[in-house]
């Protein structure tokens, strides 16, 4: 059986003004105020992460970053440092997402360097990993899962890791993975950690992302290997990000 606890993230992406993120909460918060059976995480742009921690106070909800850089502090202009976002309040970051990858230039090994400088000023990391089409329909899926999980995790201890897989083909394209490729390929990803952590990967939770609904969630959440999900456009909308984190199972 798992027992591990459901995880339900919405990134917003570069969407929200701090405003709108006020209006967003002021409805979402009083929403899923009874839920205590699993983590409700947002993650709002730079931008609005102040004035939401101070919404959250108190509340079921925690807050993650979208994006963080790996050096302690310099000269690095336009970047934000761990400690910054620790100390704002934030209880995750996200990292190594596949926009980030496509259009900042992530690679495995800065990504790895973010979870390490992360981790040590005690933020949880949200790792995404997950193949592009082209390389789904080469059938080189679990070789590029192999290559992200071994440098990106290299060295790295799993207390505070959540690994989000997406499939790059299904991120806001309508095309979710049915529940059957998602659980294969988080049983093949749980398989892998297992290598790498032992037991210990056992607890360790694998999100899935790409297109998720409210109308596909509940089958996405009834797979034994999947153990939540981070959620891009539907998380935009209080009450369909509610229906989600609502899920039912679990
Ligand atoms: P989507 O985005 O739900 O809009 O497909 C998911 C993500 O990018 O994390």
């Amino acid at each position: 059986m798992n027992t591990r606890r459901a995880f339900i993230a919405g990134n917003w992406k570069m969407h929200k003004t701090v405003s709108e993120a006020r209006d967003y909460f002021g409805a979402f918060l009083p929403s899923v105020r009874n839920i205590v059976d699993r983590d409700i995480v947002l993650a709002p742009p730079f931008t609005a992460l102040t004035a939401m921690a101070e919404m959250i106070r108190g509340s079921n909800v925690m807050l993650s970053a979208q994006n963080v850089f790996y050096e302690e502090n310099g000269a690095y202009t336009g970047e934000v440092s761990a400690s910054m976002l620790k100390e704002l309040g934030c209880a995750y970051v996200i990292v190594g997402h596949s926009e980030r990858r496509q259009y900042f230039h992530e690679t495995d090994e800065t990504v790895n360097k973010k979870i390490m400088i992360s981790l040590k000023h005690g933020l949880g990391v949200i790792v995404c990993i997950g193949e592009l089409l082209s390389e789904r329909e080469a059938g080189r899926t679990y070789e590029v899962l192999e290559r992200q999980i071994t440098t990106g995790l290299k060295d790295i201890n799993n207390e505070g890791l959540v690994i989000a897989y997406e499939p790059v083909w299904a991120i806001g394209t309508g095309r979710t993975a049915t529940p059957e490729q998602a659980q294969e390929a988080h049983e093949h990803i749980r398989t892998r950690l297992r290598e790498f952590y032992g037991k210990s990967a056992d607890r360790l939770r694998i999100l899935y992302g790409g297109s998720v609904t409210p109308e596909n969630i509940d089958s996405l959440m009834a797979c034994p290997d999947v153990d939540g999900a981070l959620v891009g456009g539907a998380s935009r909308k209080p009450e369909s990000f509610e229906m989600i984190v609502k899920f039912k199972g679990g």
